[in-house]
């Protein structure tokens, strides 16, 4: 059962041109939020804009009596999150969620890839610290593939490293890490011999699509995060609808937003 919260803002922080990490106090709903899963955010207490928008649970903030909220990573690309980056420690913004389907993983995991196309990282950190806690006492390696435009599309790092994740960086200029997408430095290893126990990836339709045939040509399972425009995310309004591998229709926001790509119509 989705909760609705009004959370106050403990921080809005510009994380480079143009990202903005939010961290948000509401106990109730870090509680209830598992890695993939998403809350809905109205970035203004009126009605305009009158939808709420999508964003992915990044990060939770403390844990288990201490957990107090959980943060958003999120990039500034049209009214909405113009409005949010403008928001301020103290205000307030009404929260719901959490929605969807996340990751899942499954037991006995010891060598997980994670694939990110730019703000596409904002949901693999959560599960990353989630499958550093399951590793605790017993090796479990997780390698981030993760590739953006420019230098500055490549965020949490450093965040990462701390949690013991191996990073390949890529970058289309070629300004950090290796130059081209993050799909062929994810074939490359592979074809180097790594055989990771899953993929997880989430980003862009096109690296979306191309990490599935990519992990079908090496036969390893994976999940992808998948993004549509949302009006509603519970089910209500259709307008997130995708096509199935069936005749049907499936919805990002309570089939997904995490699938498994067989069921896609691709
Ligand atoms: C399940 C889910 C999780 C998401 N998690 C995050 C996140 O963690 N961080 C983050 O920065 N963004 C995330 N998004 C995308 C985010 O919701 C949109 O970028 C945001 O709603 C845009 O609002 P806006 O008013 O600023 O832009 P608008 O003015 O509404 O649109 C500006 C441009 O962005 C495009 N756009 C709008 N919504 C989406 C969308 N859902 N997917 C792709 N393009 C879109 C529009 O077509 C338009 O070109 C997520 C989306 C979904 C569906
Ligand atoms: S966003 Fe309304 S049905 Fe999915």
């Amino acid at each position: 059962m989705p909760l609705q919260d009004t959370a106050e803002i403990l921080w809005n922080e510009q994380q480079s041109t143009c990202y903005f990490k939010m961290g948000l106090r509401s106990p109730a709903l870090a509680r209830a939020a598992a890695p993939g899963q998403f809350v809905m955010v109205r970035v203004r207490d009126s009605t305009d804009p009158v939808l709420r928008r999508p964003f992915s649970i990044h990060n939770l903030l403390g844990e288990g009596e201490r957990l107090r909220g959980f943060e958003i990573l999120y990039k500034v690309v049209g009214r909405g999150t113009a409005i949010l980056s403008e928001l301020r420690a103290g205000e307030h913004v009404g929260v719901l969620g959490p929605f969807g389907n996340g990751f899942t993983c499954p037991e006995g995991l010891q060598n997980v890839f994670l694939v990110a196309g730019g703000i596409g990282i904002a949901p693999l950190y959560y599960l990353a610290s989630l499958l550093e806690s399951m590793g605790r006492g017993r090796p479990l390696w997780c390698t981030l593939f993760f590739g953006g435009r420019t230098y500055s599309d490549i965020l949490c790092k450093e965040a990462f490293h701390v949690i013991g994740v191996d990073l390949r960086i890529s970058t289309e200029d070629g300004s950090l890490g290796h130059k081209g997408l993050v799909t062929s430095l994810l074939k490359r290893e592979l074809a180097s011999g790594e055989s990771p126990d899953i993929i997880y990836a989430c980003g862009p339709e096109p690296m979306l699509k191309e990490t599935f045939r990519i992990a079908a040509s090496f036969d390893i399972p994976c999940q992808l995060s998948m993004e549509s425009v949302m009006a509603c995310g519970f089910g209500a309004c259709l307008g997130c609808a995708i096509k199935g591998k069936g005749p049907g229709y499936l919805h990002v926001c309570t089939d997904g937003p995490v699938f498994d790509p067989s069921l896609l119509g691709w």
